[in-house]
């Protein structure tokens, strides 16, 4: 049912500011990271990469987002890969690693307002307690978070407005609190606490019975609330945030959730930020969550990339708001639709213009990931919106976008100009089918960014040689995905090479156990790989070496769960001079093994090839086995990895169809 009246025979909805506003609209956003997401933008034609950037972040041109929300890399697995700590262990420090200070200051260079918050999903091993918790010392770990915060300053002058404290994991009081005080005496005291990503309200309890915990945090921030919050988190006052949300692969119901959550969030659950997850599908197919980003764009070697309808579904609300505007109050601007859908009017702060953005979303093309969503009825209807008092007499015509989502098979309207709305003594009238989004507004800013020519798709291109030589020492190698342990570019003797730098299992994601198995990995390349041969030098030196190293093929294993999945995976151990063929990533399942009679001690090159129901492996050119593989092992990409956690160097990887 709706809040509304009737007149001339339609549902009528008052839009009236003068009984006083609702909450402050506190901006749309997106996440970078959680984990990985961003891995392979980095390494796009400029030209293509710019464009995406563009359609993401630059005001009035496409999602135009308000807040981006990057991952604080933690050395572990964080859903699509591991970002790289900036403390990969105590006596380490780097502020130049990964890829997500190079996407802030993008973002930034586009839109200077756009603000900034940060969250770790794990953290590096130092940190860790007896219960695998970043808790071990709680100082430590918050002097962990502000140096980063404080790196962002200093090495790329970004200034976080929002920080959290441990994705989807429990958090902990005096954390939350020794956080604020760290931050408030390193000079952040502008840097806002966002708590505590996870499901749910419960941290509004432990508010409500801590002044000083309250005190602390800015605003409360759940995941995935299904544009619910309570009663108890609504009446601390505080901003409520959907601070992670969406997560959505399907092209059809994931605009259609995005469109319906972004107003609904507020209608019914009074949140006044929206993040999404995640930015960008910029990471291999094959790997969890594909297509889970407002856009897609995974093939940095043919430049190609996608723009989804989820980019005009977000420009509808970000395009026409900005942080700071006032959301008008429930029942006088923003509510249910009499047929089903729902309306949210805000207001600049200087009262000088208005935008009302109206969904009309069906149940079935508008289900989320997650949670389940009840049954609820759309149908086609008019409505009649009623601007009172000043804003009657002072809009004559309102800007109108309109985009029909695809739905009932019928193709998609996107982001369309219509001709202006006509103010009929205060009135709108809108006939309003299914499946639409509107937005009537008095901005004249509105604008649908288009490149032309966005380039094909194509596979990943054979062969394939790297060297590392064109890197600066402490990069992340752009094509090769990080699942566990992180690789980065190092130099001995003016030669670079890949090392893997994690020591100790890190204090992994709550919800993702795959970096307590003490082996790492990286994947390149293509899922759909079959017959492929794949050559790589190997070399353990120094300190903290690992006992072993490993080239794969066929790899499937990535993700929270590598463990559980398959590939033909050779490790080799130097120092026992022994090989093992296995069909997983934990050597649960061997297909042989046996000596190894030409080790070097210096560099080893390890090849491994598969074709057909085969399957070969060498050290140097010595043949170690040429057996048949299980009929499960049919497909994936090239792997290199250890074990245990502990340094190992790769170099002059060679990938090559057969
Ligand atoms: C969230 C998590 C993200 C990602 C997402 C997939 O719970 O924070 O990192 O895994 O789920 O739906």
């Amino acid at each position: 049912a709706c809040l509304c009246s009737m007149s001339f025979g339609y549902p009528t909805y008052p839009v009236d500011n003068s009984v006083g506003y609702g909450r402050t609209f506190t901006g749309i956003g997106a996440i970078s990271g959680g984990g990985a997401t961003s891995k392979l933008l980095r390494n796009y034609p400029l030209q293509q990469r710019s464009e995406i950037l563009d359609y993401l972040f630059k005001p009035n041109f496409g999602a135009s987002l308000h807040i981006f929300k990057v991952e604080i890399g933690g050395d572990i697995q964080s859903t699509e890969g591991t970002e790289a700590s900036h403390m990969h262990n105590s006596w380490d420090e780097n502020y130049n690693r990964g890829y997500e200070w190079w996407m802030m200051k993008e973002a930034k260079m586009r839109n200077p307002d756009i603000q900034l918050y940060a969250l770790p999903w794990g953290f590096p091993g130092f940190l860790k307690d007896a219960y695998d918790r970043p808790w071990g010392n709680i100082q430590s770990t918050a002097d962990y978070v502000v140096k980063w915060v404080n790196g962002a300053r200093v090495y790329h002058n970004l200034t976080m407005d929002y920080i959290g404290i441990w994705n989807e994991s429990p958090y902990n009081i005096t954390y939350i609190k020794t956080l604020r005080k760290t931050l408030d005496s390193a000079g952040f005291t502008k840097t806002k606490i966002i708590a505590s990503d996870q499901n749910g309200w419960d941290i509004a309890g432990d508010m409500n019975k801590d002044a000083e915990l309250k005190n602390a945090i800015y605003g409360l921030g759940s995941h995935y609330p299904g544009t619910n919050s309570t009663p108890e988190a609504v009446a601390l006052n505080k901003p409520l945030w959907a601070s992670e949300d969406w997560s959505c692969v399907d092209p059809i119901t994931g605009p259609g959730c995005l469109a319906r959550t972004l107003n609904q969030n507020y209608v019914n659950g009074h949140m006044t930020t929206t993040v999404i997850w995640n930015l960008i599908s910029s990471y291999y197919y094959g790997l969890p969550w594909y297509n889970s980003g407002i856009m897609t764009a995974s093939e940095p070697w043919s430049g190609h990339y996608v723009v989804p309808a989820n980019v005009w579904v977000t420009a509808h609300t970000t395009q026409f708001t900005a942080i700071g505007w006032k959301y008008l109050s429930h029942g006088n601007g923003v509510g249910k639709l009499a047929s089903g859908g729902s309306y949210v009017a805000l207001m600049s702060p200087d009262e000088q213009d208005i935008t009302i953005i109206i969904e009309t979303l069906e149940h079935d093309f508008s289900i989320c990931t997650r949670p389940p969503l009840a049954p609820f009825d759309v149908n086609d209807q008019s409505a009649l919106f009623e601007l009172k008092g000043v804003l009657g007499q002072k809009f004559k015509y309102l800007n109108t976008w309109y985009s029909r989502m695809a739905a009932n098979g019928m193709p998609p309207t996107l982001f369309q100009q219509r001709n202006p709305t006509k103010v009929n003594n205060g009135s709108v009238y809108l006939y309003l089918g299914r499946d639409e989004v509107w937005t009537l507004t008095t901005l004249q800013t509105g604008f649908k960014g288009s490149y032309p020519n966005i380039p094909y798709s194509r596979p990943f291109p054979l062969p394939y040689i790297e060297d590392f030589e064109d890197y600066e020492v402490g990069a992340e190698p752009f094509n090769l995905a990080q699942q566990v342990g992180a690789f980065e570019v190092d130099e001995v003797n003016g030669i670079k090479f890949m090392k893997q730098v994690v020591l100790e299992e890190p204090v992994h994601w709550f919800w993702c156990k795959i970096d307590t198995y003490n082996t790492t990995l990286t994947v390149i390349g293509d899922y759909n790989w079959k017959d492929i041969r794949a050559d790589v030098s190997v070399k353990l030196e120094g300190q903290n070496t690992t006992d072993s190293v490993f080239l794969s093929v066929r790899t499937t294993a990535s993700g929270c769960k590598a463990n559980t999945e398959s590939g033909l995976f050779l490790f080799f151990f130097p120092k026992e001079r022994l090989y093992v063929l296995s069909a997983d990533l934990l050597r649960k399942t061997v297909l042989i093994s046996g000596n190894v009679t030409t080790v070097t001690n210096n560099w080893d090159v390890i090849s491994l090839e598969a074709r057909g129901d085969h399957v070969w492996g060498a050290v140097n050119q010595n043949i170690l086995f040429n057996i048949t593989t299980p009929i499960s092992i049919t497909n994936g990409w090239v792997g290199l990895g250890s074990y245990p956690y502990g340094t190992a160097y790769f170099d002059d990887l060679h990938i090559n169809k057969v």
